[in-house]
């Protein structure tokens, strides 16, 4: 398949002497006196994300033209996102687009995201995220492990969703349930009565279709870009993740950037997600009237109150088993609140 071709001619190009591919800087490619920048994703090339990304392109290509050009990867053409992210640790491409559960393994500070029902509105996690001078040190945490976090995308709330309805958390005793590759997002599902069943994004639909799993959770873009309406027919939203995406740069590729290079491509990152964030909510509600309409996807409303009783002990356990995720879950606390406070005066 092009997957494996393209996977296959990268790793060559890896391992055949200097110069044949290109200059051996980060080990990426150098054509036409251009240094290529490669950028691998997950999703579609509709998907916000992907927007986002042709935005960052065009920004640092309109300034830096003469030197860079970037090009994009999507739909886990080089990997899935743990592949993804150890050819950016390498070197063997520049940047990576992987959620904070993939990142949980390098830096545990990322966990805290896993936790269920850490925010408590959509608007307190884009306050979070948009604090950059918090999150900037959250983001140089990964640095020993050859990567850091540029920016951040909204992957919107997860819910449940599977071949049959799931109305409380009893409905989900007994239901292998696909969750990321992390032990928190593990321990999460565990905590809601299912089975959890780890695995890669690209592997889910075949797995529900074949009976593997009965179902996953994520958010609505899942059922259309990524066709899992095709195969699950019931969304509950159970609300009960916000997990980020991040964009990871290789870091000596970005140690390796003029001061003034290195200030185009903030800008360009941070363009990027203005770009993403506001293509997101349309996204969201097109995903389901497609889902609804044109796939038999049925959504419910679920009361949320027995989900949040079932992982409360979860979060307790959390915050006494990694003390790396106390201040940001304080300083999320805080946001919470005042979030709230604002919302109730209005
Ligand atoms: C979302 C998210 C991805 C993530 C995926 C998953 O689509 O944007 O980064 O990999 O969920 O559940 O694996």
């Amino acid at each position: 398949s092009i997957k494996r071709f393209l996977a296959l001619a990268l790793t060559a190009c890896m391992v055949l002497p200097l110069g044949a591919c290109g200059s051996g800087k980060s080990g990426s490619s150098l054509t036409g006196g251009k240094r290529i920048i490669r950028i691998s994703h997950a999703q579609s090339e509709t998907h916000p994300e992907h927007l986002g990304l042709l935005a960052f392109k065009k920004y640092i290509e309109e300034r830096l033209g003469d030197k860079y050009e970037v090009q994009i990867f999507p739909n886990e053409l080089l990997g899935s996102a743990q592949k993804a992210i150890e050819l950016t640790q390498t070197g063997a491409i520049d940047f990576t687009v992987a959620g904070t559960a993939n990142l949980e393994n390098f830096s545990p500070v990322y966990q805290i995201f896993s936790m269920p029902y850490l925010f408590t509105s959509e608007k307190a996690y884009i306050q979070t995220m948009n604090d950059t001078d918090y999150m900037e040190k959250v983001y140089n945490s990964t640095d020993e492990a050859g990567f850091r976090v540029v920016t951040w995308y909204n992957a919107g709330t997860r819910s449940f969703y599977a071949t049959k309805p799931i109305n409380s958390p009893e409905d989900l005793k007994g239901l292998k349930i696909r969750v990321q590759q992390s032990p928190a997002s593990i321990a999460m599902c565990n905590a809601f009565g299912a089975a959890a069943s780890p695995m890669s994004f690209g592997e889910v639909y075949t797995a529900i279709q074949q009976g593997v799993i009965n179902g996953a959770e994520n958010n609505e873009l899942a059922l259309t870009n990524n066709k899992h309406g095709e195969v699950a027919k019931y969304y509950s939203y159970t609300k009960h993740q916000m997990i980020p995406d991040m964009l990871i740069g290789n870091v000596k590729f970005l140690k390796s950037l003029s001061p003034e290079e290195y200030q185009i491509f903030k800008e360009a990152a941070a363009l990027s997600t203005q770009v993403e964030n506001s293509a997101w909510d349309d996204q969201v509600a097109s995903a389901k009237a497609t889902a609804q309409n044109d796939m038999g996807v049925h959504f419910s409303d679920v009361d949320l109150t027995p989900f949040q009783e079932a992982v409360a002990p979860l979060q307790k356990s959390m915050l006494e088993k990694n003390p790396k995720i106390v201040d940001l879950y304080n300083h999320i606390q805080e946001i919470n609140q005042k979030v709230s406070k604002e919302g109730s005066k209005s």
